[in-house]
């Protein structure tokens, strides 16, 4: 590295930039790129606060596709933050049915109630009153205040994280929140005052299509290749760095489907907790049988008309996994149940699809319903 020329050529491949100035070369390609490339999603259609919100909630740990037809559902049953605010519980959860993490929807109720109590119906359009709403963190307040507000405050999520630390050649790890919080500083002074949602969603998108979080980011189709320090120098298998997460629970259950020709018993979940106030079948824990199942369920023998064991499930939740067997139990009448809070109580197979909210963790059992 001696003559001008050599570097020049070092500027221009830009790998002697700062942090800062890296991602102000980065600014121009990147909206140009996004201009070019944005996918039409619904909830991009037409970005009000409500929609954003919504929208960006539902995103968390859920894929794209994934996320669009519950979107659009969503928008035509509770069109307003006062329909959400008013919304019954179990119509909410039913509507947020299969999408898991249900607490991101009973926060979006409490939060829907506090913007019809203090800002009239309507989202602040401020970065550090979004911050203050249940369910609302960084990266949503800076989602809501910079697409639907054109507020320029950073919206940093794990695939801006993955994109940033990339581009940049940061060792840090990214699950520490103070890396977060670094990179969001960073993002701010850099983003610029005009179109900071297309900034933002140009970020996220290159984390989504090209910088992908499996496999081997397509830095051929990056606008950011010849700024990207991990491109450059072959480092993207190594970043980004993200401290392995901690082992999961494991939890064994055993689910029973107790039913006759068209009722089938399901409970409520606890108010606290995993699942909380969602429906689910009754379960035991541990491998247990038909017969501990009569006495736990208290089901008078004679009743059973036959019973039949299904196919073993798993399913993962962020901090436990469910090892489940099943039984089903057939029953040729109703057992005399009292009617108790947690208690398992019969309802109609047909009503139980349009009702009651029973999460993707029984999917495997209530397939046989
Ligand atoms: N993932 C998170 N937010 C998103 C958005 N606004 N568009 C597409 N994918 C996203
Ligand atoms: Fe990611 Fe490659 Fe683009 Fe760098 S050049 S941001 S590693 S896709």
């Amino acid at each position: 590295m001696t003559g001008l020329y050599d570097r020049l050529q070092v500027l221009e491949s830009g790998r002697t930039l700062g942090p800062e100035e890296r991602l102000e070369a980065a600014r121009k390609p990147l909206l140009a790129w996004y201009r070019e490339h944005a996918r039409n999603l619904p909830w991009r259609e037409n970005p009000d606060p409500y929609r954003v919100w919504i929208s960006e909630i539902m995103l968390q740990q859920t894929r794209v596709e994934a996320v669009k037809p519950y979107f659009e559902r969503f928008m035509r049953e509770l069109p307003t933050v006062r329909d959400l605010a008013q919304a019954e519980d179990d119509r909410l959860m039913k509507l947020w049915e299969g999408l898991g993490y249900y607490s991101r929807a009973r926060n979006l109720k409490k939060a829907a109630i506090v913007a019809c109590e203090q800002y009239g119906g309507c989202l602040p359009a401020d970065y550090s009153q979004l911050l203050k709403l249940p369910g609302i963190g960084s990266y949503t307040a800076g989602a809501i205040a910079s697409i639907a507000y054109g507020i320029a405050e950073p919206a940093v999520d794990g695939n801006v994280l993955r994109v940033l630390s990339r581009v940049l050649e940061s060792r840090e790890d990214v699950s520490r929140q103070a890396v977060k919080k670094e990179m969001e500083n960073l993002v701010r002074r850099v983003m610029p005052e005009k179109r900071p949602g297309d900034y933002n969603q140009a970020l996220i998108e290159i984390g989504a299509l090209v910088c992908v979080p499996n496999g081997a980011p397509r830095c051929g189709e990056c606008p950011l290749e010849s700024l990207c320090l991990a491109a450059g120098k072959g480092l993207t298998g190594e970043i980004p760095v993200k401290a392995p997460k901690k082992e999961r629970k494991k939890e064994e259950r055993t689910v029973f489907i107790i039913e006759t020709e068209d009722m089938a018993a399901i409970r409520k979940r606890p108010a606290k907790g995993l699942l909380a106030s969602l429906y689910e079948l009754p379960s035991l824990e541990g491998a247990a049988d038909g017969q501990s199942a009569l006495e736990a369920f208290e089901i008078p023998e004679k009743l059973v008309e036959s019973e039949e064991m299904l196919p073993e499930a798993k399913h993962i939740f962020s901090h436990v996994e469910w090892h489940m067997r099943g039984i089903r139990l057939r029953l040729s009448g109703l057992p005399q149940w009292e009617e108790a809070e947690g208690k398992p109580f019969f309802v109609k197979k047909e009503e139980l699809k349009e009702r009651y909210p029973l999460p993707n963790a029984f999917a495997a059992y209530r397939r046989f319903l």
